[in-house]
């Protein structure tokens, strides 16, 4: 029943109004993904409300947690980037085949993350609102955080010799938490990666995948990094392992970094008669918040800390970002019609340290009063600006405030549903009148939240069916 609703909604929401919109929240990957032409591609098959239906938790759950960990946090320096050595593919000129990094690459004989606790990293998310779960498995340093058959450079040969992946997936399945697993088809360490064909790292990644996908229960998501440089088409066997996975877990969503293809920068992609798979479940804007999409699902990745030239593991030299800052990127996300996927960086002892927790745990409080505004929502139908956003579910409008105008109400234009109550998520009294002329909304400055204010207007009919604003020069666009 659920899901029919969902998918009338969407149906709805993808009628000709909405096509207007682009759908620019890609991410970093360049170029123009083509669609699969292969009938027995296990995605192909799916029919579009199949597919809403699969899509449903995702796109209810709004918000979730990146993790990026692995022995780089003993040195506190970035995940895979501060290793020296040949980075093939990635840097222009370093060539292909490992070259070691003695100090980062023996790193991993030191791991021994004895405060490691799946179920307390687990619990903070959820206290922290959290619906979802995405581990680094594998960062492009090629160390693997599960028990590999494949190979020796995993946690099982570190003293800790704890299959991290395991424990955290046990935990995510016994507490509810969505499940997702990162893992990088780049492999700086892996002796073929990048080398004649590339068909046997292929292979090497095929089976992980099948590792990844057969021993650790219900994979809810697969979060690709997406691959380096090299001929996308012939050298990576992308439907193959596109089938390997639908095969293995059929209800898995899946990003868009290892489905897209670097078309523009590669003409055998146009002429090569090699089918494409599709462009992924959702886009993946990087660092920075996306723009109002309701075209198609997105997500932007951004990290809690913001360590110098960025960063997402653990990273001393970083600063905590302030609550108001973290809440009104959800606010942003969810106002665009996407998720956010907030990255935290556990010290090398296994502890998510307490500057970043906190923070996680201020928005969690925040959205005990404000959840309803945020999960289950769409974007819309007035476009995000100065002033903040807007979401609606059901009958209602959220209106989420950041900035009021420096005198009189908000203003809004009119809509075809008639006003019955307006009022303020946590309490007090919010005004607001409905005429011919559009919406006007006032809270008192006393009333105001410091970070944002959410007014919720509720309506006669259902607001799912309005068409979104169209796009205006004062429309924020933040993708620049
Ligand atoms: C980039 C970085 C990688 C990080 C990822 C997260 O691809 O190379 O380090 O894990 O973004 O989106």
């Amino acid at each position: 029943m659920k899901s029919n609703i969902m998918a009338a909604l969407l149906a709805v929401n993808l009628s000709p109004a909405f096509a207007a919109t682009n759908a620019t929240n890609s991410g970093p990957v360049e170029g123009v993904a083509v669609e699969a032409s292969s009938a027995s591609l296990e995605a192909s098959k799916e029919t579009p409300a199949q597919r809403d239906a699969r899509m449903a938790w995702w796109r209810e759950a709004r918000y979730g947690m990146f993790i990026h960990w692995d022995m780089s946090s003993i040195a506190g320096t970035e995940i895979s980037w501060s290793r020296k050595g040949s980075k093939p593919l990635d840097i222009h000129g370093d060539p292909a085949g490992y070259i070691e990094d003695p100090a980062y690459d023996n790193l991993y004989n030191k791991f021994n993350p004895t405060n490691f606790d799946a179920m307390a990293w687990v619990k903070l998310a959820k206290a922290a609102g959290m619906k979802y779960l995405v581990f680094t498995a594998k960062h492009h340093g090629g160390f693997c955080m599960w028990d590999t058959k494949f190979t020796d450079y995993s946690i099982m040969h570190t003293p800790f010799q704890r299959d991290v992946l395991k424990e955290l997936a046990d935990a995510c399945h016994a507490e509810g938490l969505r499940f997702g697993i990162y893992y990088s088809p780049r492999d700086w360490h892996h002796p073929d990666y990048g080398l004649a064909d590339n068909s046997k790292y292929v292979s090497y990644m095929d089976g992980q995948l099948r590792e990844l996908l057969t021993n650790y229960g219900t994979v809810d998501l697969l979060w690709f990094d997406s691959y380096g440089h090299g001929d996308p088409l012939n050298f990576w066997h992308i439907p193959e392992t596109w089938r390997l996975i639908k095969n293995l877990q059929p209800e898995v969503v899946i990003n868009n970094r290892l489905a897209a293809l670097r078309v523009k920068k590669n003409p055998l992609a146009v002429t090569n008669n090699n089918p494409a798979v599709s462009r992924g479940d959702f886009d993946t804007p990087e660092q920075r918040l996306g723009k109002y999409q309701d075209t198609r699902l997105w997500e932007s990745c951004m990290t809690v800390v913001d360590a110098p030239n960025g960063g997402w593991s653990y990273r001393p030299d970083g600063k905590v970002k302030p609550f108001e800052e973290t809440v009104r990127m959800l606010v942003s996300c969810a106002t665009g019609d996407g998720n956010l996927l907030l990255d935290v960086g556990p010290d090398a002892t296994g502890l998510i340290p307490a500057d970043q927790s906190d923070c996680l745990l201020k928005v969690g409080e925040w959205l005990k009063q404000n959840g309803e505004s945020i999960y289950g929502t769409r974007g819309g139908p007035f476009r995000p600006g100065e002033y903040g956003g807007t979401t609606r579910k059901g009958k209602t409008i959220y209106v989420h405030v950041i900035k009021w105008p420096e005198s009189g109400p908000l203003k809004f234009p009119p809509l075809a549903v008639k006003l019955m109550n307006a009022r303020l998520l946590g309490g007090g009294k919010a005004d607001a009148t409905q005429t011919e002329k559009g919406l006007e909304i006032a809270v008192a400055v006393s009333a105001r939240q410091k970070e944002v204010t959410v007014v919720a207007l509720e309506f006669d009919s259902e607001v799912m069916k309005l068409p979104a604003e169209p796009l205006t020069p004062e429309t924020r666009d933040k993708s620049k």
